[in-house]
């Protein structure tokens, strides 16, 4: 089992890049095999996650070539999926196996999708509800809430449908399995969550339409897609985990190239500020219909802050990295409305609690969320502790986080169980460490 051993002590400074969006390349690999013709994916995540989601397109018939950087799509066309001729194996993706639902539940033929033992735990009838109301015809470990699920091709009809939970994978997979159904989707989610198969649709030339806060389908387009160079943004939820590095580590200065700066996503730059931090945005342009930007992190000290549920969906996957920030941080910072956290790749709540408390942070944990009291930045009380054994919980988001953590420890430290880093990004190691020897 890898391990990860941080040593504390050392400045952030430099230039650093970030991996491709693992959001916008599962979205990029389903739409690119589902055009006439060939697409070209460039600085697409090559993470488990997203390798997992490119595995299960090339075993629905789509042959897709990668070269260094490059992935070559030979899309099928509309209708041009075939049966995969065994299950479909999302690994830890809860993106990859609940757009995969969406996407396949309104073909023609059979399959069966499934995946690790964390995501064998999550909830699917989020989406297998909503896809029965559309005509779906999905199996699964208790009544479908749970996978394996077995997918019953079927003709679908358009839904309208008010998500309960602000979840884009939710959306997408209703979105995609509306692209396959008779008459209009009409979506809409309690906030906004991130919109990346929107854009992208549009980038496709998909007609996609939004009447207030609700998204608009038709479905079956008269006419399909064309293949088209995609240019994958670097992931925002990987620089964030740098963001707050930079941060928390006194005298850092640090810039991260080419990240994605979609506002659905981009939350914990609000909340860093409202704590204190100096975060700037430069370059701003824009890649495939999504904005991306250099953003520059000096460090700065913090206070704690107040987040509820209208900062939740643009902050979600970087909660664990700034629990980290709130340990850290002068006074209390209160989360509520997060009870989601519970539900991904490990229960957050519990684990960033249960690791940063071993760390020597005064966190009570609380159903929708927790209060971190903060240690603040000065005095001998001012650092977390080393912990003696610090565990990933098989979830790349808590052991990127307490990495970072290390890095402002009073001594050495080592996380257990970090292989799971490689679902997202897999150089994160060699990039904290170019980062620091560089400098040291
Ligand atoms: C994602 C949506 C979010 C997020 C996940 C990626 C996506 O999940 O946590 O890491 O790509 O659509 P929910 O839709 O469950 O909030």
């Amino acid at each position: 089992m890898t391990s990860l051993t941080i040593t504390p002590g050392r400045t952030l400074e430099g230039t650093i890049t970030v991996p491709g969006d693992k959001s916008v390349t599962h979205r990029a690999i389903m739409l690119t095999a589902l055009a006439e013709g060939t697409s070209t994916v460039l600085n697409y995540c090559r993470g488990e996650d997203c390798l997992n989601t490119m595995r299960a397109v090339q075993s629905l018939g789509v042959r897709i070539d990668e070269e260094p950087g490059q992935l070559t799509v030979h899309g099928k066309g509309f209708w041009g999926l075939t049966e995969p001729n065994g299950p479909i194996d999302c690994g830890n993706s809860g993106t990859g196996i609940r757009l995969l639902m969406g996407l396949l539940a309104g073909q023609d033929f059979f399959t069966v999708l499934t995946g690790d033992e964390s995501i064998r735990r999550r909830p699917m009838g989020r989406v297998v509800k909503p896809l029965r109301e559309m005509g779906a015809v999905i199996a699964g470990r208790k009544g479908g809430e749970l996978a394996p699920l077995a997918i019953a091709g079927k003709r679908l009809h358009g839904v309208e449908y008010t998500s309960p939970v602000a979840s884009a994978q939710v959306k997408s997979s209703l979105l995609l399995a509306g692209l396959f159904a008779e008459g209009v989707t009409r979506l809409r989610e309690p906030r906004l969550s991130r919109d990346h198969t929107e854009r992208m649709f549009q980038y496709f030339g998909i007609p996609l339409t939004r009447d207030g806060g609700t998204v608009v389908l038709q479905g079956r387009p008269a006419v399909g897609w064309a293949g088209k160079r995609v240019v994958v943004p670097g992931d925002f939820s990987a620089a964030a985990f740098f963001i707050v590095g930079a941060t928390l580590v006194p005298g850092s200065d640090l810039t991260i190239q080419n990240v994605g700066i979609n506002p659905t996503r981009t939350g914990l730059i609000d909340v860093m500020r409202l704590m204190g931090a100096d975060i700037q945005i430069l370059n701003q342009r824009e890649e495939v219909g999504e904005p991306v930007a250099d953003l520059r992190v000096k460090s700065a000290p913090l206070k704690g802050v107040t987040i509820g549920s209208d900062l939740i969906p643009q902050t979600i996957d970087e909660f664990p990295i700034l629990c980290v920030a709130a340990a850290m941080a002068e006074g209390d910072t209160l989360i509520s409305g997060a009870e989601e956290l519970r539900v991904k790749e490990s229960d957050r709540i519990a684990t960033m609690s249960a690791e940063l408390k071993a760390m020597g942070a005064q966190i009570t944990e609380k159903p929708d969320g927790m209060i971190i009291q903060g240690l603040g930045r000065s005095g001998e009380n001012g650092r977390l502790k080393a912990a003696g054994k610090a565990q990933s919980h098989g979830d790349h988001r808590v052991a990127m986080s307490l990495a970072i953590g290390g890095l402002t420890a009073d001594t050495r430290m080592t996380i257990a169980d970090t292989g799971c880093v490689e679902t997202s990004f897999p150089n994160f190691e060699a990039t904290l460490s170019g980062l620091l020897t560089h400098h040291s």
